[in-house]
């Protein structure tokens, strides 16, 4: 929560944000702990309906850990997740909304495999335009 809360501060309060996801029962999250201590997280959340996606909802390295292979291994684990998920069930794509000012994180996101999609997703809270990039899992109708 509080590595959400600072790496998302541009964003909004990321801490209420968090902290309501996280109390839903349909919402996962998986911590990095390469040195034994909390350094990154991963949160999906399975929302259902008739869209079968799942929601990449945040991704967070500590500062001190970045651009050192962290932010890569929580997103293919995510992938990995929503693919075994989509396997057992009809989940179509995992999608995300990422700041359009965020490049580091839209390039992760591109190289990782996720493409971007054209339309207006709305705006954060900080006044950033969302940007949507998916995943898709399932090529088959
Ligand atoms: C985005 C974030 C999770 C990346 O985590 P990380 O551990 O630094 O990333 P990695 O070292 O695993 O690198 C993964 C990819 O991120 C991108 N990246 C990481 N550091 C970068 C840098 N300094 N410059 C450009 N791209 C960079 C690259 O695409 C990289 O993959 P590549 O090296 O194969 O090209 C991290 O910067 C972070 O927590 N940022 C703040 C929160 C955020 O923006 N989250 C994403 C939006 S939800």
């Amino acid at each position: 929560m509080e590595l959400g809360a600072r790496a998302f501060a541009d964003l909004g309060d990321y801490r209420d944000i968090l902290g309501a996801w996280l109390t839903q029962d349909n919402v996962s999250a998986w911590i990095a702990e390469p040195d034994g201590e909390r350094r990154g997280f991963t949160v999906i959340g399975f929302f259902g309906g008739d869209d079968n996606v799942a929601d990449l909802l945040a991704i967070a390295v500590e500062p001190a850990w970045q651009s050192r292979g962290l932010g890569r291994q929580l997103l293919d684990h995510s992938v990995a997740v929503a693919a075994a998920t989509a396997r057992a069930g009809r989940l179509r794509e995992l999608r995300l909304c990422v700041a359009d000012d965020n490049f580091i994180g839209q390039r992760m996101y591109r190289t990782g495999g996720f493409h971007r999609v054209v339309g207006e997703f709305g705006a954060y809270p900080g006044g950033q335009r969302a940007v949507r990039m998916v995943y898709p899992l399932l090529t088959q109708p």
